[in-house]
């Protein structure tokens, strides 16, 4: 995890490597506003610059989440660690951090000790698959905002041999009673009388959007698995796990909410 920096160490004079290894003291100064990166080195020389009530005057220094930093005697607001992580939901949990009805939620199967994060959606009850959370609401809410129509891959079982004219009713829009889906692209993985298996990939995000659709063309979903949620792929992550996003994922999911 992120976040697994002890409290208080400070690696003077290392510079970063990543985030991971913190922050450097001037440019934490310099992002609360205090003062320019230039000015906080200034600061830090004079013995302005306390941290976990300590003045330090090693201008390397690294602020890591938990350090109490503060200029001339006022505290600087602690930095918060942006947490991006990927949960492959199992069926039968809750998307909500709390379930008056005392169904199992998703906030089971978090990690301990993260700060506050949030999902990013929600997926059914009886729907596994992907699922992010994050504690960087402005990202969050780009990639659930319409207008970017972030790509969402689910694998449907649905009862019932699906026929061509299902395929080319999804790709061209269900109509689901109150509402018209958008076309769906269509990866036909299996046809059997009983049931058939398919890959639809959305970029709407109407609740309970796929089983309705399939609903619609007479085919009920028994199970459904959301494989990708825009550049994020479920991969082997098992059942029940939480990983993090790698930086190339959070990377290519800041470049689809910046589109
Ligand atoms: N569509 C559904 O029907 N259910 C989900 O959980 C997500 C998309």
């Amino acid at each position: 995890m992120q976040g697994d920096c002890p409290r208080g160490v400070h690696k003077s004079t290392v510079p970063a490597k990543n985030e991971s290894d913190g922050i450097r003291l001037n440019k934490y100064i310099a992002q609360a506003g205090i003062a320019s990166r230039r000015r906080a080195d200034d600061l830090i020389a004079y013995g302005k610059v306390r941290v976990n009530g300590k003045v330090v005057r090693e201008l390397g220094t690294m602020i890591v989440p938990g350090d109490r930093v503060d200029v001339s005697g006022t505290p600087i607001a602690p930095i918060e660690q942006t947490v991006y992580l990927v949960l492959h939901k199992p069926a039968g949990v809750m998307t909500t951090m709390r379930d008056p009805q005392g169904r199992r939620t998703v906030v089971e199967l978090l990690p301990k000790k993260l700060p506050r994060v949030v999902p990013v959606g929600r997926l059914d009850y009886d729907t596994a698959g992907v699922l992010l959370f994050t504690n960087d609401g402005h990202l969050a809410n780009k990639l659930l905002h319409p207008k970017f129509g972030v790509d969402k891959t689910y694998r449907a079982t649905i009862a019932g041999r699906l026929s061509p004219e299902d395929v080319r009713a999804l790709n061209a829009g269900v109509d689901v009673g109150n509402y018209t889906a958008a076309g769906a692209k269509v990866r036909v993985v299996s046809v059997r009388a009983a049931s058939s298996v398919v890959d639809v990939t959305i970029h709407e995000g109407r609740n309970r959007q796929v089983r309705d659709m399939f609903e619609a063309l007479g085919h009920p979903v028994q199970t459904l698995v959301r494989l990708r949620f825009g550049p994020i792929s479920l991969g082997d992550l098992g059942v029940g796990r939480t990983r993090e996003l790698t930086p190339r994922e959070l990377a290519a999911l800041q470049r689809v909410a910046a589109q």
